[in-house]
This record gives C-alpha cells, sequence and structure tokens, in this order.
C-alpha cells in the first residue's frame, strides 16, 4: 500500500522534473533542439544566442566592436563564436571555424548564419567575411544591424545575394545597437562613447566626512564597478583625484582581466608637475596603460584617444568639478550613479558650479538594489 500512496503523490509532478534545463542541449559545438518538447526556434530566438556571443567580446575588442554569430541548420545550431580582440578572427569566421570542427564542413554547407551586425566585406587585419560566408556554402544571413563603418555600411547584402545567398536585416537591431553604440557613436561623431560613473549621498556628496574612510557605498555597489570597468576601453580621472585619492582604477577581480589588458587610464591635469609621483597609477605593474592629458581642451582629448589608443568608451571617475566640464561640454553619454544611504554634507559636490542652458534629461532608465545602495542609469537626451 505505501508505494502505492507514494506514486499517487509524485504521479502529478512528474512531467515537471528535470524541466528547469533549457529544452537545448548542448552537444559538441552548438545547441540541439529536442523537436518533441518545443516549437521551432525563429530569427529572433537565434539572435539572441548571438547576442549572448557578442556580450562576451564587451570592453575586448577596440577599435572594433563586439560582435558574435551562430550557426544554425535544421534547427540545430552548429556553432557559435564571437570576435576576441582586434586582429583576431571575426565573430562569423569564429562560428563558422567551431562548427566546422564540430560537425564538418559538409554538414555546415546549407546553413544559415546569424551575425549582430552586417559582415563586413573588405580586407582589414582579417580577410572581407562575406567571402568567409560563401565558401563556407551558408545559404542565409541574418544579420541585426547595418554597419556604421563608411567602408562597410550597406554593401555586404548586395554582394551576399551575387553568391546566392538570402540576406534578411533588422532581427533583434535594438539589442544589438546597445552593444555596438560605442562603436557606431565613434564611427559617427570620432568621440568614445562618455559614461559618467559616480557614487555619491543622498545629498549628492561624493566624499565622507573626515575619519570616515573613502567608501560611501558597500561591497555590492564596488563589485559591479569593477564589471562596469571591464566593460570599457578607458577610465578618466582628474589631476586633483589623483593627488587625494591615489586610486588604482584597475580591473582586480579574479577573471575579469583574462585574455586583455587593463583599460586605459587616463589623467586630466593642467598640473602634471604636482601628480605625486608614488600614486600607483604611475608605480603599479600597468603604469605603461596610465596616459597624463592636459584639461584645457576636454573633446580634444577624448578625440584623440579614439584616433591614438582605438579606444571606444571611457568611464569617468572623477569629482565634481571635472564632471561638470564634461556634461558642460556636452560630451556624456550614458549616467550611472551609485546612490548610498548616507547624509555626508561636506564641500564636495557630485557636479560642481555646473552651468547649463537647460536641464539635462535622462532616458531608458534603470534602477537595481545593490545591498543597501541604489544603482541608477539613464541615457543623456541629446
Ligand atoms: N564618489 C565618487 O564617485 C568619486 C569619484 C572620483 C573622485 N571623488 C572625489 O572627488 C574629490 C575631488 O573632486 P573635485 O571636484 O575637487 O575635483 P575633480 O573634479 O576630481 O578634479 C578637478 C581637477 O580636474 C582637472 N581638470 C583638468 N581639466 C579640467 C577642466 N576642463 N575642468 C575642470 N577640471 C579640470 C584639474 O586638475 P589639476 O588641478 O591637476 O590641473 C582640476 O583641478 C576627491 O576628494 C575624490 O575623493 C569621488
Amino acid at each position: 500500500m505505501w508505494w502505492l500512496l507514494r506514486w499517487l503523490l509524485i504521479a502529478p509532478i512528474l512531467p515537471f522534473i528535470g524541466r528547469k534545463r533549457s529544452p537545448f542541449r548542448l552537444v559538441g559545438g552548438g545547441f540541439f533542439r529536442d523537436a518533441a518538447r518545443v516549437p521551432a526556434p525563429d530569427d529572433n530566438f537565434w539572435m539572441q544566442l548571438a547576442l549572448e556571443e557578442a556580450r562576451k567580446g564587451v570592453g575586448r575588442t577596440a577599435p572594433n566592436p563586439p560582435v558574435g554569430a551562430v550557426i544554425v541548420k535544421n534547427g540545430h545550431c552548429l556553432g557559435g563564436g564571437w570576435h576576441r580582440a582586434a586582429g583576431e578572427p571575426h565573430a562569423e569566421c569564429e562560428a563558422l571555424a567551431d562548427a566546422v570542427k564540430h560537425h564538418g564542413a559538409e554538414v555546415v554547407r546549407g546553413a544559415t548564419a546569424y551575425i549582430t551586425l552586417e559582415p563586413c566585406c573588405t580586407q582589414g587585419r582579417t580577410p572581407p567575411c562575406t567571402e568567409a560566408l560563401a565558401a563556407a556554402g551558408i545559404v542565409r544571413v541574418v544579420y541585426a544591424c547595418v554597419d556604421r563603418h563608411p567602408l562597410h555600411a550597406g554593401r555586404a547584402d548586395a554582394l551576399l545575394q551575387a553568391a546566392g545567398i538570402e540576406v534578411t536585416s533588422g532581427v533583434c537591431a535594438d539589442a544589438a545597437a546597445v552593444l555596438l553604440r560605442p562603436f557606431f557613436n565613434a564611427c559617427e561623431t570620432g568621440l568614445p562613447w562618455l559614461i559618467w560613473k559616480s557614487a555619491m549621498s543622498l545629498d549628492g556628496r561624493i566624499t565622507r566626512p573626515p575619519g570616515e574612510g573613502q567608501w560611501l557605498t558597500g561591497e555590492p555597489a564596488r563589485t559591479d564597478v569593477q564589471h562596469l570597468r571591464a566593460s570599457v576601453d578607458a577610465i578618466l580621472t582628474s589631476g586633483e583625484t589623483v593627488r587625494r585619492d591615489h586610486p588604482a582604477l584597475t580591473l582586480r577581480l579574479p577573471g575579469l582581466l583574462e585574455g586583455r589588458s587593463q583599460p586605459w587610464r587616463v589623467v586630466v591635469t593642467n598640473h602634471p608637475a604636482t601628480l605625486p609621483q608614488d600614486a600607483p597609477l604611475f608605480t603599479d605593474a600597468w603604469r605603461e596603460r596610465t596616459l597624463i592629458r592636459p584639461g584645457h581642451d576636454l573633446t580634444n582629448v577624448l578625440r584623440a584617444l579614439v584616433r591614438e589608443q582605438g579606444v571606444l568608451s571611457v568611464l569617468v571617475e572623477a569629482g565634481g568639478k571635472l564632471s561638470a566640464a564634461l556634461f558642460e561640454a556636452g560630451l556624456v553619454d550614458e549616467v550611472i550613479v551609485y546612490l548610498a544611504p548616507l547624509l555626508c554634507g561636506g564641500t564636495v559636490p557630485a557636479l560642481a558650479a555646473m552651468h547649463l542652458p537647460t536641464s539635462l534629461e535622462l532616458t531608458d532608465l534603470s534602477v537595481t538594489p545593490l545591498g543597501a545602495d541604489l544603482r541608477l542609469c539613464g541615457l543623456v537626451r541629446k
């Protein structure tokens, strides 16, 4: 009787046991769909996988954009890949190589390639991807965003179609454009995507009263800043902040530095001779990644970072005076504020004496609790 009772209790939940796992199993280099359990995935589904690949490259690929790709045939993902660094193969070539490695070149013929950016069509540091796709026997290319690099923009479709390949564009374009905006911004304006980050108290102050230590926010917010630093190519600070805080401005969390360099550290100062020579920026193992730049023309400083270092994204970690100057010059694209549940008072505001003709408005707002702190993100409406 006992076994019967036990069976009656367990039977209703049996269909759900094990269903927490994705219905897509990773086999070899790709995901295999359990056709009996889920409907056939569409272009959006596969592009989401390509976007996951692209996210792995954020902060690592400058001056190139982070791009991801997957190769799909008969409802099966044969392989995926992402662009790892400038000079390394592009995402679609990584994905093709992954698919061929696990399934062989013959199986890849006749497949569809999903790519988060229009494939390139010129010989750069690597051969044109349009040719690699045709040579691999790809019969359909689906991409998210049209490239905005003048050499490539909108040219892939005709080349692919001439090779007998069907082309669909614009799939998940908004999500892909978020990852690509530093690249697009640099292509269109010559300026990097500028993120202003500040940790502040509820009264908008960025330092604590004397004797209380340096940090306003707790461990979860500071961990979040580590990931934010890992997503950019350079961190911009001021001579004054270096003199007062001796910041290191490095990636310190295990794993974040794997396969990449520290972001550039750019000190903007009009008094370089008074910078503390024993500060970590000038003495640590990454001192060759520190640049000192004059502050009288901030637009020019940022343009030169794009031109000379290939920087696409910059995180500002400075006090209120330099921050205000960057806002006044219209250079800030994105705002990320870590708000600590403190009232600190004092003389150092997050934005000191900012003079604007009209207030700046933020769009695309998000608010995320991080321990006792809040993270507020938004884009500056331009
Ligand atoms: N809570 C946070 O997130 C956070 C982040 C960073 C800093 N801080 C705090 O901020 C405090 C410093 O703030 P602050 O407002 O006094 O200074 P600041 O804004 O960090 O720096 C002002 C300095 O920036 C340099 N600069 C170069 N070009 C400039 C320009 N066009 N306009 C304005 N400044 C320019 C000058 O350095 P030179 O004098 O060298 O020429 C100037 O003295 C520090 O105590 C630090 O702890 C807080």
